[in-house]
């Protein structure tokens, strides 16, 4: 197992699942392939063009340990995600990982959980609904997940898949499908009862999901975005706020790649 080497990897899928969002598959070594993921990591996929030297930081979406396939799903921003969109099956791609740390599966074994992914947050939470109802069948636990979706438009995905593992609602910005507004504003309509909350999108919905958490007071899991650039601890160019001192900075700060992206909500300050 070499987890936080470059490796490379075999396309074995690529699809567009919705306007401009996209679905990898790829393929493992058996001698290669990582012992574990947890929901919540990700890898730094490196685009073919060499111009643009950084790895895109992408979560998994999925992890097939028997297949040795990992899965991506992403979202066209720039011209490297763009790059992406070009591979086929049987092209070889540079992955970087698996990097950082994920959601605390043992802490959500046995709870009511309520995930909520905003737009493109949505795809580690997928992996996650997995793992959660694994676990909770192992330990012969009676914990429940529900999802709460939020997309821009009626241009869905994930969604159904997402339902093999609980209820899920949807919320859209224009309310084309379901609630019409956010996650948040989706979790009071329906009236949901939770015991601890993994979210998964943009800064502004994490401060609010933070917020419901201390409201409601539950435990709470963000995963947070930052800019990465070597995606493994070194330039400290991706650093959140903490509201402990670093054990490794000794300040009030942890690098999001390493000692994240998935933080407990109390611990960082947003
Ligand atoms: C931990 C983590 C997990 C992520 N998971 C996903 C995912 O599952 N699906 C998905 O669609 N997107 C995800 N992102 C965002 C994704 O990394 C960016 O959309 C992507 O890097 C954009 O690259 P680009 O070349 O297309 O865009 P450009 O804007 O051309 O990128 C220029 C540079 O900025 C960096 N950059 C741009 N946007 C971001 C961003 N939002 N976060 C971090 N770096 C950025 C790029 O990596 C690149 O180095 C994740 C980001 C982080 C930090
Ligand atoms: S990206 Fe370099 S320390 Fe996080």
């Amino acid at each position: 197992m070499r987890v936080k080497t470059k490796q490379r990897l075999q396309v074995r899928e690529s699809i567009e699942i919705a306007q401009g969002v996209w679905s990898l598959v790829l393929q493992y070594d058996a001698g290669s392939a990582p012992d574990t993921v947890v929901p919540g990591q990700f890898v730094g996929v490196y685009p073919r063009d060499g111009a643009r030297l950084l790895p895109r930081p992408i979560s998994i979406c999925g992890w097939d340990e028997k297949d040795h396939t990992l899965r991506l799903v992403y979202r066209v921003v720039g011209g490297g995600t763009r790059e992406f969109t070009t591979l086929a099956p049987g092209d070889a791609v540079d992955v970087l990982g698996i990097l950082g740390n994920g959601y605390d599966l043992a802490a959500l074994t046995g709870r009511r959980v309520l995930l909520l992914g905003g737009g493109i947050g949505a795809p580690p939470l997928l992996e996650l609904a997995k793992r959660i109802q694994l676990e909770n069948r192992k330990a012969g636990r009676d914990g429940s997940v529900t999802s709460v979706l939020g997309y821009r438009t009626n241009e869905l995905f994930l969604s159904e898949e997402f339902s093999q593992y609980g209820p899920v609602v949807i919320a859209t910005d224009d309310g084309t499908v379901g609630v019409h507004g956010n996650v948040i504003d989706a979790v009071r309509e329906k009236n949901l009862s939770f015991d601890a909350i993994c979210a998964c999108g943009p800064m502004p919905m994490l401060r609010g999901v933070k917020a419901l958490s201390e409201e409601r007071g539950v435990s709470c899991w963000l995963s947070l975005e930052e800019r990465m650039a070597c995606g493994v601890g070194v330039c400290l160019g991706c650093v959140a706020k903490t509201t402990k001192k670093n054990a490794h900075s000794k300040v009030n700060n942890a690098r999001v790649c390493t000692e994240g992206p998935v933080f407990n909500a109390a611990d960082v300050e947003i």
